[in-house]
């Protein structure tokens, strides 16, 4: 089954012209648009039932509660989940990583140690556990690249040694590759190693499963799922949540506090001090309706073809003037193209793609070890979701000549 041909009319800011053009949005990997279900899911909390939650009694701080508790039911089930306790609300990935740095790296890592990211990681994937090495003294150690942008793993079993923590994105910003998570988590529990994963790439566009992925923890954000930003979510099996020491400390993170210390709450809460964003975590809930009413199947077909076309037709077009970074096939990929035009600087690019109404995102998009791989400052990154068409992909290779011409030397 394919996706409604009318989706974009659920995304209100997709009516919108820009600079005089039907707006063309292709920067969902750094944050997708909104339907309109989801909006109005957030402003019926602020309507009918704005009241903080786990705390009063009364009606409709209940069904305030009620209704965050539901989305983190739905979002368990999203991710294939055992239990809706080991979802945990943070503000955004970079947050849930930074859980896991302080909470189980401040417990478990020091002098001898080994966590082992990757080349293709983003930034919040790398700087927690940059920070934390320079207070503990463990070694942050990389797994290299292959020259068509996949994860070398030849050299794992050398890599593992001595790793007590494997992180590793599912599927890279900049060059779309989808990794073999499965693979590389059956490797490091064989090792006796835990495997943390990035899905802020992954979840909103495949379906998504953390007991086959084979992951200990789960990273994810709201925003590049059609939620709102400001909600992330770390997702870890229970005993492994249940071991780690709270991350934040404040309200709803206790049981009790006393003058001699405190006994934090159960899972998830000991994670979530402070007042929730309820607001947002209504809305994330509404986003995962939207998505599953859509099939997350379905949303991956969409765009395996999508990719397909589109590189097939810049390809075509542009040949050898043009360079896709990334696996060459739309099967190995997520919808996420990140070019080098002639000489055209990605800014440059990105100013006449601008002026076309066409928005993509240029720079290092937070990966800068990948960039220094790719012996570039920065690209300009097409990225699709499911309210992209043909149209879109044709407007963006239209729109290359007329930036080779203003710009290139
Ligand atoms: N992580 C986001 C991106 O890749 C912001 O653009």
């Amino acid at each position: 089954m394919s996706l409604p041909s009318d989706l974009k009319s659920n995304f209100p800011l997709l009516s919108q012209t820009v600079n005089g053009h039907q707006i063309i949005y292709l920067d969902s990997a750094s944050s997708s648009q909104k339907p309109t279900v989801v909006i109005e899911a957030m402003n019926d909390y602020y309507r009918t039932i704005n009241a903080n939650v786990h705390r009063g009694a009364y009606e409709i701080a209940a069904q305030a509660t009620e209704a965050m508790e539901r989305a983190r039911a739905r979002l368990a089930t999203f991710i294939g989940a055992p239990s809706a306790n080991e979802i945990v609300f943070t503000k955004n990935a970079t947050e849930s990583f930074n859980l896991i740095a302080r909470s189980w790296g401040g417990d478990n890592l020091g002098p001898g140690d080994v966590v082992l990211i990757s080349d293709m990681e983003h930034h919040a994937n790398i700087v927690p556990w940059q920070i934390l090495s320079a207070e503990k003294g463990f070694e942050l150690r990389w797994i290299p690249l292959t020259s068509d942008g996949h994860l070398d793993l030849s050299q794992l079993d050398r890599l593992l040694d001595g790793v007590k923590m494997v992180s590793v994105t599912a599927m890279s910003n900049v060059l779309g590759t989808l990794n073999p998570i499965r693979e590389i988590a059956d490797r490091a529990h064989s090792v006796g190693a835990l495997m943390a994963v990035d899905g802020s790439q992954y979840v909103p566009h495949l379906p998504t499963d953390v007991v086959e992925l084979g992951a200990d923890l789960l990273c994810f954000t709201g925003h590049k799922m059609c939620g709102p930003t400001g909600i992330g979510v770390l997702w870890g099996r229970t005993e492994l949540l249940e071991a780690m020491p709270p991350f934040l400390g404040g309200g709803e993170m206790i049981l009790d506090v006393r003058r001699d210390g405190f006994t934090p709450n159960e899972l998830p809460h000991k994670f979530e001090a402070g007042t929730p964003p309820i607001a947002e975590i209504i809305g994330l809930g509404a986003a995962v309706d939207f998505l599953e009413s859509l099939g997350m199947s379905n949303v991956r077909q969409h765009e395996i073809d999508l990719t397909d076309y589109a590189l097939r037709v810049l390809n075509d077009r542009y040949g050898e003037e043009l360079t896709i970074h990334g696996p060459p096939n739309a099967s190995e990929r997520g919808g996420v193209l990140s070019i080098q035009y002639q000489d055209v600087h990605p800014h440059d690019l990105s100013q006449v793609l601008d002026q076309r109404g066409i928005c993509v995102r240029a720079g290092h998009h937070c990966a800068k070890p990948l960039m220094r791989e790719l012996g570039v400052g920065a690209t300009a990154r097409a990225s699709l979701y499911v309210y992209n068409d043909e149209a879109d992909i044709d407007a963006l290779t239209a729109s290359l000549a007329p930036a080779g011409e203003l710009f290139a030397r």
